[in-house]
């Protein structure tokens, strides 16, 4: 079993970044900028907006943090949206999810200029990907992406199980996993909450990609000898033995999961350091197609 080490490959993804970004500004003066927008005060979105300032800054990258009480309106979000569309500076919007209950997510996404999109949600960027065409692939999915590439693990021919349907995640992978691509060319099966004999599906799977959002859901009798394993989850549990009172774990149940892997990313420590690199990486492509 081989581990994935989102901390090694996106330390090196980060430096190669850091490296085109002090090109960038020599040769052009431009300086990537990224604009991420927080409302409310969810724990999770706090440490993940946290942690995306901080990268720019270690890349330097200019930033800025938008934080509004859960009070704001729909059309007050919308109309900070505009100005930040507006701004010369700023190359790419993020709005952090999940939105409190009276704001649309829909809205706000397909407000947000395609041109900034590095989050790649709006529909233009999905319409894009699901075309093959060049755009903003959304952060995690090709977080993924760019982690498989890194250990060359071609995918070719392979059964991918994609357990979990989101926008974000579960569905844009079903697309990048299947197209004529490297990587590419599985031949994917979207399960989801619906699914029928789910295990009896993901036992035939060469690679699963576990993002359903409920912790250590796949199981070892899941999971066929041999198979790669990418888990998307971030899922916090009680645990006593914690200072704080709990920890984070994935979709899969690692533990007994990890014996029967070739590959398998851990939690923490792997998607989720990716995904960040997908959007700074997006962030600086953004920024060249500006000046
Ligand atoms: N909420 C959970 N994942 C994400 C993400 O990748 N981007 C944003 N903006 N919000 C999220």
């Amino acid at each position: 079993m081989q581990l994935l080490d989102g901390a090694a490959v996106s330390a090196q993804l980060k430096s190669q970044i850091k490296k085109e970004t002090e090109e960038l500004k020599a040769k052009t003066g431009k300086v990537p900028h990224l604009a991420a927008i927080l409302v409310g005060n969810n724990p999770a979105s706090e440490a993940y907006v946290a942690s995306k300032v901080r990268t720019c800054e270690e890349l330097g990258f200019g930033s800025t943090l938008l934080r509004f009480d859960t009070s704001i309106t729909e059309q007050q979000l919308l109309d900070e949206i505009d100005n930040l569309n507006a701004d010369d500076k700023i190359d790419g919007i993020l709005v952090q999810l999940p939105l409190p209950e009276h704001i649309s997510d829909d809205k706000v996404i397909n407000k947000i200029d395609p041109t900034k999109d590095v989050d790649g949600f709006h529909p233009i960027s999905l319409g894009k990907m699901l075309l093959g065409h060049k755009t903003f692939l959304p952060a995690t999915p090709y977080g993924i992406m760019l982690m498989l590439e890194h250990y060359n693990i071609d995918v070719t021919g392979m059964h991918c199980v994609i357990i979990g349907r989101s926008n974000i995640v579960g569905t844009p992978m079903t697309i990048l996993m299947s197209r004529n691509a490297k990587p590419g060319n599985a031949t994917v099966t979207m399960c989801h909450s619906k699914t029928k004999n789910l295990k009896e599906i993901t036992q035939t799977a060469d690679i699963i990609i576990a993002a359903i959002g409920r912790p250590k859901y796949v199981t070892a009798d899941m999971v066929k000898e041999g198979a790669i394993i990418i888990d998307v989850g971030i899922n916090r549990i009680p645990d006593a033995t914690k200072k704080s009172g709990s920890r984070l774990v994935g979709d899969v149940d690692f533990e007994n999961v990890a014996p029967k892997a070739s590959y398998i990313t851990p939690v923490p420590g792997g998607v989720g350091l990716m995904t960040i690199g997908g959007l700074m990486k997006n962030t600086l492509e953004a920024a060249k197609q500006h000046i």
